[in-house]
């Protein structure tokens, strides 16, 4: 047998947006395509894991996380979202929103399970699900509410399906789904018995008044639901890698074997300090988020509009998805490229979410900057409207 990689490595090779970023490194440009925030961790997480370094908490944690972070996790879904979960038994602490995301498929995912996947999508939610050979089925949201119908869930269903994913507010169309929606689907998953997967990862990340909802709040709903969340995005900590799953205790263990195997537990030292956040921060902090972004949201949008670019103002996260039909190039890539170079303003191409990008004609752009970076870009990007 030659050496050679192994076959699911072309399940995870190397992403639009990792490529975009790259290239915009190497032309000095603006970074809108990569999710990183640059907004500044809240001082009491800081000192939370600053304190922990200076105790010398260095050692290995309990695979599922300290006790204090899933205390303080279990407090805040009952207070915010009035569901309650027991910190011993059902809350696995992992590497980021994404290493629960990777356990959790591990715990309860066979080769050949079909999962339902809404597009626009996010990559890692595909890349993950092919590297352990289940089977993406997509369903594609209407644009430019990104709706769905039952119709559509049944068309996506067969007897293989094993399981829904959701992304809520997603990424990168920043659709928040709604009561109504999550119901629909609740009774859909009941009905064929389907696990729910979802990824809650910019649940603060509100707009216009938005509420975010959670499938496993839903009557009936927290036996079937798994829900992931973390704290990349909420306190700008995208490099700690710290995020978690809440699921029935069942589903929980399972994971937590999978979370102890791959991981062995989240960083130790800054378990503390998001622990302390939880604690601490009070709804204001978190409403104070969406008032940010939401400013940042208006100022990016406008821009948009003002160089040409046709968008629909998202209705949470942080991202969003602009019109390039007009722009020269015959692929999305293409046209991300010609921003690029004649911009200096990275953004990521429509392949990156959407099975066939020519349906839409859209590219991404991240605008969780700081406000002179964001300015700045907007500043640039009118050099498209020069060019028309
Ligand atoms: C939808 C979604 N889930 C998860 C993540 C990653 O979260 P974490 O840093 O907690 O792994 C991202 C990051 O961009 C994301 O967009």
């Amino acid at each position: 047998m030659a050496l050679g990689t192994s076959e699911r490595c072309r399940s995870v090779l190397q992403s639009d947006i990792r490529m975009m970023s790259v290239e915009c490194h190497r032309l000095g440009g603006i970074n809108l395509s990569q999710g990183v925030c640059d907004t500044p961790v809240p001082g009491v997480v800081l000192e939370g894991a600053s304190h922990a370094l200076s105790q010398r908490q260095n050692s290995y944690t309990h695979y599922a996380g300290i006790g204090g972070l899933r205390e303080a996790l279990a407090e805040k879904y009952r207070t915010m979202y009035g569901i309650d979960v027991d910190p011993q038994q059902e809350i696995v602490v992992s590497a980021g929103a994404t290493g629960a995301m990777y356990c959790a498929f591990q715990a309860l995912l066979n080769p050949g399970d079909e999962v339902i996947v809404f597009e626009p999508y996010y990559g890692y939610h595909i890349s993950t699900l092919n590297a352990l050979q289940a089977v993406p089925v997509f369903l594609s949201l209407t644009s430019p509410d990104w709706t769905f119908s039952e119709a559509d869930l049944e068309a996506a269903v067969s007897s293989r399906t094993r399981a829904i994913l959701i992304n809520t507010p997603g990424n990168p169309s920043g659709k928040v789904f709604t009561l109504a929606e999550l119901q629909r689907i609740a009774d859909f998953a009941e009905e064929h018995d389907l696990f729910v997967f979802t990824d809650e990862i910019y649940e603060h990340f509100l707009y216009d008044g938005r509420r975010h909802h959670s499938p496993f709040a839903l009557p009936g709903m927290r036996k079937r639901t798994v829900l992931i969340s973390g704290f990349s995005k909420t306190f700008s900590v995208t490099g700690w890698r710290i995020g978690y799953a809440i699921s029935d205790a069942r589903w929980a263990q399972a994971i937590g074997y999978f979370n102890d195997l791959v991981y062995v537990c989240a960083p130790s030292a800054l378990q503390p300090g998001v622990a302390a956040g939880l604690a601490t921060l009070d709804t204001s902090y978190y409403l104070s988020l969406s008032a940010e972004y939401g400013f940042k949201r208006n100022r990016f949008c406008r821009a948009l509009g003002e160089a040409g670019l046709n968008a629909v103002l998202p209705q949470g996260a942080y991202y969003v998805l602009a019109d390039v039909s007009h722009l020269p190039g015959s692929t999305t890539r293409d046209k991300a490229m010609h921003i690029l170079r004649t911009t200096g303003v990275a953004s990521v191409p429509g392949s990156a979410f959407f099975r066939n990008e020519n349906d839409q004609h859209l590219v991404r752009f991240c605008y969780a900057k700081d406000d002179v970076v964001l300015d700045a870009a907007c500043e640039r990007l009118m050099k498209l409207k020069e060019m028309d």
